[in-house]
C-alpha cells in the first residue's frame, strides 16, 4: 500500500530531465528519424495510424521475439507496449510460427468457412460460457457489430458507453473518448463530444455517456431515457485510462438496470479479453453480458475480431435477419493462429506466469512508498499501470488531475533505458506476456526507481 502523505513533483525539473531525455532518445533513434521524414511522402505522419504518431517521433520496429523487439536502428527493449496488448503469447511464439507457416502453404483466404472456425468458437464458449460467435477483423469491427445487435434486436437507436472510453474508430463510439474539460460538460449529465473530424451530423445525439463506476448515474439515464436506449456498451476494466478496475457491484448493478429497461447489455472486452485472465473480465468478475466483442490477443498478432453473445441476443444473426458480414471474417490464417492460440498458449496454466510477474512488479509499490511519490499502481493478469495520481483512478475524469508532462517523463525515461511501454503516457496500460523472465520485470522496476529518485532529488 503506498503511504498517504506524498512528496509535490518538481515540474520545473519534470522538463529539464525531459529534454535530456529526449536528446539521448534522439541520439539512439538516428535511422528512425531519417526514415520517418521519407516516410512521410507517402503515409501522412509517416505512420500507418495516426496514434503511431506519438511524440517525439514514431520508433519504427524490425522484428520481435520472445518478450523483447528491435527497433530499425538495432536498439532492443523489452516489450511492454505488445502491440497494445495483443501479443500477450509473446513474438514468434514457435506454435505460433508453425500453424501459420503450415496454413500459408495450404491457401490463405477463400472467404467461405474452414474448419478452424469452429474450434475457435468452441474455446471463447468454454471460456465464456456464450454460445455464438462470428468472426471479423478488428476491435472496431467487433463493436460496430455490437452496436448494430443491440439496436436491431430492441428496435430503439440510443446507445450508452462510458465517459472516456475507446471502442475503435466508427462513427457510433468515436464519441466521449477523451472529451477535453472545457467540452466534456457537467459530471452528471455530460455532452457527447465528437472524437474527430468528420462523423456524420447528429451522430453524437444517439451515444449518451455516464461516469465509470457511478451506477446511479447509469441508472439516472435509463430512468430518464430507458425506451430510447438499444443497449450499453462498456469496457468492464477501463484499460485507455491506465487500468480502471470496477468497484463491487458496478458490473452487476449495469446488467440489472439494462434489462429491468429492455436493454442489452455488452461488454468490449477487446483489450481485457485472454490479457487479465483466461476467462477475461467475464470470468474475473462473474457477470456475463449479453454480448461481448474480442480481438487483439485472441488472434497472436494476426488481424482478428470476434462478436460472441447469448442465444436470445444473436438471434437475429442466427436467422439472417442482422446482417454480420466481411470478406475476410473467419480469414483461414487468422483461425488458425487463433486455434493454437487458444488450445496450446494461452492455456489456463499459462496465466500463472502472472502471479510470478506481477509479484516482481509489486516492488514499484515499494517505490512509491520509499520516494513517496503522488502515484498509484494497478495490476491484474498481463495489465497495469502506475497512474501519476495519489488515489487509484476511478473514472475519467480524475485523470484531468494528473500533469501529463510527468507520465511523458516515465516513457521517455523507460524507453532510454530498454523497456518500451505504449505511446500515450497516462492513458495507456501496459500489458506483459507469458514469456517475460523476471529479469525483464526487474528491468521495469529498476528504471522506475531511478527516475522516483531523479524526480525527488
Ligand atoms: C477497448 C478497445 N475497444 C476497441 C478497440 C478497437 O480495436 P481495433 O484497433 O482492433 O479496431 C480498441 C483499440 O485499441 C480498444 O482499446
Amino acid at each position: 500500500m503506498s503511504s498517504t502523505e506524498t512528496v509535490e513533483i518538481d515540474l520545473g525539473l519534470v522538463e529539464e530531465l525531459t529534454k535530456r531525455e529526449v536528446a539521448a532518445l534522439d541520439e539512439k533513434h538516428a535511422r528512425s528519424l531519417s526514415y520517418r521524414e521519407e516516410a512521410k511522402a507517402h503515409l501522412p505522419g509517416g505512420v500507418s495510424s495516426s496514434w503511431q504518431m506519438w511524440p517525439p517521433h514514431p520508433i519504427y520496429v524490425d522484428r520481435g521475439l520472445g518478450s523483447k523487439i528491435w527497433d530499425i536502428d538495432g536498439n532492443e527493449y523489452v516489450d511492454y507496449h505488445n502491440g497494445y496488448g495483443v501479443m500477450v503469447m509473446g513474438h514468434a511464439h514457435p506454435k505460433i510460427v508453425e500453424a501459420v507457416q503450415k496454413r500459408v502453404a495450404l491457401g490463405t483466404h477463400f472467404a467461405q468457412p474452414t474448419e478452424d472456425a469452429l474450434p475457435v468458437a468452441e474455446q471463447l464458449t468454454e471460456r465464456t460460457g456464450l454460445p455464438y460467435w462470428r468472426f471479423g477483423n478488428s476491435g472496431t469491427e467487433a463493436t460496430l457489430d455490437a452496436v448494430r445487435i443491440m439496436r436491431a434486436s430492441t428496435g430503439r437507436d440510443l446507445i450508452v458507453k462510458i465517459e472516456g472510453t475507446y471502442h475503435g474508430h466508427h462513427d457510433a463510439l468515436m464519441v466521449s473518448v477523451f472529451p477535453p474539460p472545457d467540452l466534456a460538460g457537467p459530471r452528471e449529465h455530460p455532452n457527447s463530444v465528437p472524437q474527430t473530424k468528420g462523423l456524420i451530423p447528429g451522430t453524437t445525439d444517439w451515444v449518451v455517456n455516464v461516469p465509470f463506476n457511478d451506477l446511479e448515474a447509469a441508472q439516472r439515464v435509463f430512468a430518464e431515457r430507458g425506451d430510447e436506449i438499444a443497449g450499453m456498451i462498456i469496457e468492464p476494466i477501463m484499460t485507455n485510462c491506465g487500468v480502471v478496475l470496477p468497484e463491487d457491484g458496478y458490473l452487476d448493478g449495469l446488467k440489472e438496470t439494462c434489462h429491468t429497461h429492455g436493454a442489452l447489455f455488452a461488454y468490449d472486452e477487446v483489450k481485457t479479453g485472454f490479457t487479465v485472465g483466461w476467462g477475461g473480465a467475464i470470468e474475473v468478475f462473474g457477470v456475463q453480458p449479453d454480448l461481448v466483442a474480442f480481438a487483439k490477443a485472441m488472434g497472436a498478432g494476426l488481424p482478428c475480431g470476434a462478436i460472441g453473445g447469448t442465444e436470445e441476443a444473436m438471434s437475429g444473426v442466427i436467422a439472417g435477419t442482422i446482417e454480420q458480414v466481411g470478406t475476410f471474417n473467419g480469414n483461414p490464417l487468422t483461425m488458425a493462429a487463433a486455434r493454437v492460440n487458444l488450445e496450446e498458449v494461452l492455456t489456463r496454466a499459462a496465466y500463472t506466469e502472472f502471479d510470478r510477474i506481477n509479484g516482481v512488479l509489486d516492488g514499484c509499490n515499494r517505490v512509491i512508498d520509499d520516494h513517496k511519490l503522488p502515484a498509484s499502481m494497478k495490476l491484474l493478469g498481463a495489465k497495469g499501470s502506475i497512474d501519476w495520481h495519489k488515489e487509484p483512478i476511478r473514472e475519467y475524469r480524475d485523470l484531468w488531475e494528473i500533469d501529463d508532462r510527468i507520465p511523458q517523463l516515465a516513457w521517455l525515461w523507460q524507453l532510454n533505458r530498454g523497456v518500451f511501454k505504449s505511446p500515450g503516457s497516462k492513458w495507456e496500460s501496459w500489458t506483459t506476456s507469458i514469456v517475460h523472465s523476471d529479469e525483464d520485470i526487474q528491468r521495469y522496476v529498476d528504471n522506475f526507481e531511478e527516475m522516483a529518485a531523479a524526480i525527488t532529488r
